[in-house]
């Protein structure tokens, strides 16, 4: 077994009304927690790597961890770059074994966008690999738009055909609401999500793989271990749960979560280390953290996005 792209993993899930999760990875107690849950469920699998973590972990490390977890499970996972920024990291992806790529063009014209997302196509699918684009901007709190600008920033419908004919995209990124980090929405705002433009996304482009970036949930419980272990996070809002489940359920195939993951496992490490204070070895509170990301990612895979027994 060795990596898969995320072709028929999107064909089944789109058929199947079920989303694959995409988990981001920096180390190897979190691609082991992330494909152990993956194992315990036998579901399907991304594990996707951003600018950051290659330029934490190395390219190299992260490449042979993930052959490491598909020889340990014999799972379907695809090993695939989070948010390529230009053509030249794509590239390096691509040539250094990656699976899968996104090219993230949002913050580009309509018309840049195409031609950059074009360019990753090309080179991509001439080595078999498959590409992510985006289209619309995923909003911050902290960006502080208001209404009007807000919907401009959203996925607009009447622009995707052209987008993904133009590009030969295998799968399209949009924003409907959600966005990045722990803080979605300012405290007392209610979380929205635009499923008018999913609904319409999806009638323009059958059968075609959408993509939901910024999908934390960021559960209260796990902000109250991080406080009650001497952290100081504030209230945070994320996407509720039943909202990415309705997501999975039509054209969604692909879910990112990244800082759920960050969340539990740093909430675990300080539990860890408050309630061992003569702790010293990493691989005690490390061993914590780990196994949290396998708890909490095995919940989405079973509770939310329904890929159990699907691998
Ligand atoms: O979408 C961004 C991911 O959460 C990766 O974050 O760039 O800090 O690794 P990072
Ligand atoms: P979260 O910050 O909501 O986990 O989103 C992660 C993501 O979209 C990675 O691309
Ligand atoms: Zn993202």
């Amino acid at each position: 077994m060795s990596l898969v792209g995320t072709k028929e993993m999107f064909e089944k899930a789109y058929q199947g009304g079920y989303a694959v999760g995409a988990f981001n990875v920096n180390n190897m107690e979190i691609v082991q927690g992330i494909t152990e849950a993956a194992k315990l469920e036998n579901s399907p699998v991304i594990l996707q790597v951003s600018a950051g973590a290659r330029k934490y972990a190395k390219h190299n490390y992260l490449m042979k961890l993930v052959e490491a977890a598909v020889m340990e499970t014999g799972l379907p996972i695809a090993l695939h770059l989070d948010h390529g920024e230009n053509f030249d990291i794509c590239k390096a992806c691509v040539d250094g074994g990656f699976s899968s790529v996104m090219i993230d063009g949002s913050k580009h014209s309509f018309e840049e966008n195409i031609a950059v997302t074009r360019q990753v196509v090309e080179y991509a699918h001439a080595h078999g690999v498959v590409v992510e684009g985006e289209l619309g901007k995923l909003a911050g709190v902290e960006d502080d738009v208001n209404v009007a600008d807000e919907d401009a920033q959203f996925t607009n419908p009447a622009e995707v055909e052209e987008f993904v004919s133009r590009t030969g995209v295998d799968s399209l990124a949009i924003a409907i609401g959600t966005s990045h980090g722990a803080y979605k929405f300012k405290p007392g705002q209610k979380p929205r999500l635009r499923f008018d433009i999913l609904e319409q996304i999806s009638q323009r482009l059958p059968g075609f793989p959408i993509v939901l970036h910024g999908a934390s949930s960021v559960p209260q419980q796990y902000v109250q271990i991080v406080n009650q272990h001497g952290g100081s996070m504030p209230d945070a809002i994320g996407i509720p749960e039943e909202m990415l489940r309705q997501a999975a359920s039509m054209a969604v195939c692909k879910i990112n979560i990244d800082s759920d993951l960050r969340l539990c496992m740093t909430a675990a490490v300080r539990k860890h280390l408050a309630e061992h204070p003569d702790h010293f070895d990493p691989r005690q509170y490390l061993a914590d953290g780990r196994e949290a990301i396998t708890e909490i990612v095995r919940h989405k895979i079973r509770d939310v996005l329904g890929s159990s027994g699907k691998a």
